[in-house]
């Protein structure tokens, strides 16, 4: 559920007009609801029957610190992918012992200052990345935590470049024997202490099964790994729960977590999960203005490097104006102004729409600004966060000066 509606036709955030954003931040630009992240976080907290379970944002997914400081708030910990999303979680004051750092291939640095901070978890990807620990935690005369991702071998549905789970996959470890292995050396280690077994199968999954089978195999596989003497604290199925982008039918996390509950009934460790997606994902949407039509083209001022998911995945996003109508006898294509044919945000889109009126693109909060980019010079756009009858802009719309920072004229 979120918190975008119609009231007398025109189309809220909350409690605030769409239009008023637009008019006063300009477009394109991100706008997110307080109120639906910390409603999906309630929601997620609420759904497990059993105790002391740990949900882990994952930051990849929407990593405005404003926004992290509020699922923080709200009790999460998170899950990360790199020094930066690390940085980012300490520097909003998350509690080290809630972090989980996954991801193939940690920096020596990246590893270094998760052990400084004392996480919760590295979750190794591979036999090397736990040589790497140990030979940093044996200099730091440390002991330090990890879990071993493995691949379950479930192949959950959807887009190819979001599977995760298969054997094969670059992610993960994926047959048991290794898994094993590795879990018998960190028992040796003196500088390694075995805390959790881990896996992520996917994203924007819609079939629960994939869930249930998951579960199965990491209880299974744990019960094997007690048997060589460690003592694992908790399993972690990552995230990757579907969202409605199209008005969908979606399982709930509610649903989600009943599975899980069921498949884990008996064993003793704590569950992770690392939902992202399904947190911040119809939180958000992209604000973005028509500035011409051409035959049967919408052509916005929103493209391709402010949403990458439609050019990426070929991912749908429903569009909405923000006057709402009776009924709509138009149907367009939306594109934006980058000079790729990829540049699409909807195909064949029914839509009543003329040139200055502002587009809510739908479900954009998750992995809708992490992944904009410069492409042809065009400045990120700002990010602006609703609190009921009020809004603050929570990241400013680049400028040119932000554009060329970095970049050295030698002729200067
Ligand atoms: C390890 C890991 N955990 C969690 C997530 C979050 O997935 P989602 O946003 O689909 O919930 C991802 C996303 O790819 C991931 O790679």
């Amino acid at each position: 559920m979120d918190f975008f509606a119609y009231k007398n036709n025109k189309l809220y955030c909350e409690d605030v007009d769409l239009q008023d954003i637009a008019m006063e931040c300009g477009t394109p630009c991100y706008v997110y609801s307080k109120k639906t992240l910390e409603r999906h976080v309630e929601v997620y907290k609420n759904a497990f029957k059993t105790k002391n379970n740990l949900i882990c944002f994952s930051v990849k997914s929407l990593s405005n610190i404003s926004i992290l400081e509020l699922i923080n708030k709200n009790g999460c910990g998170f899950d990360v992918v790199s020094g930066g999303e690390l940085k980012r979680t300490l520097y909003i004051g998350a509690d080290p012992k809630k972090i989980i750092f996954s991801g193939v291939g940690k920096s020596y640095d990246e590893i270094l200052l998760g052990i400084q901070e004392g996480i919760l978890s590295f979750n190794v990807e591979s036999e090397a990345e736990v040589y790497r620990i140990e030979e940093i935690a044996s200099l730091q005369n440390k002991i330090v935590d990890v879990a071993i991702r493995f691949n379950p071998e479930v192949d959950s549905g959807g887009h190819e470049y979001i599977k995760t789970g298969r054997k094969g996959d670059k992610f993960g470890i994926s047959s048991d024997d290794s898994v094993l292995k590795i879990a018998n050396y960190i028992y040796e280690s003196k500088n390694l202490n075995l805390v959790g077994l881990a896996c992520h199968i996917g994203s924007q999954i819609m079939d629960l099964e994939s869930y249930r089978l998951t579960a199965k195999n990491i209880k299974e596989l744990s019960i094997k790994i007690k048997e060589i003497g460690n003592k694992l604290d908790f399993l972690d199925l990552g995230g990757g729960l579907g969202i409605p982008y199209e008005n969908d039918k979606t399982p709930s996390p509610q649903d989600l977590i009943s599975i899980i509950e069921a498949e884990l009934m008996d064993v003793e460790q704590r569950i992770v999960l690392e939902p992202g997606r399904s947190i911040s994902g119809n939180a958000g949407v992209l604000l973005t203005k028509v500035e011409y039509i051409k035959d049967n083209f919408l052509i916005a001022d929103a493209a391709m490097n402010d949403l990458l998911r439609p050019a990426l995945y070929k991912a749908k996003h429903d569009v909405w104006s923000l006057t709402e109508s009776k009924a709509i006898d138009q149907v367009w294509t939306i594109v934006g102004p980058v000079c790729e044919s990829a540049d699409v945000i909807a195909k064949d889109h029914p839509i009543n729409a003329d040139v200055g009126d502002i587009l809510a693109i739908k479900t954009a909060g998750a992995y809708g600004f992490v992944m904009s980019s410069n492409y042809n010079s065009r400045v990120r756009p700002a990010e602006i966060l609703v609190d009921g009858q009020t809004f603050n802009i929570v990241r400013s719309r680049e400028s040119f000066d932000d554009l060329i920072k970095n970049e050295i004229n030698l002729n200067d």
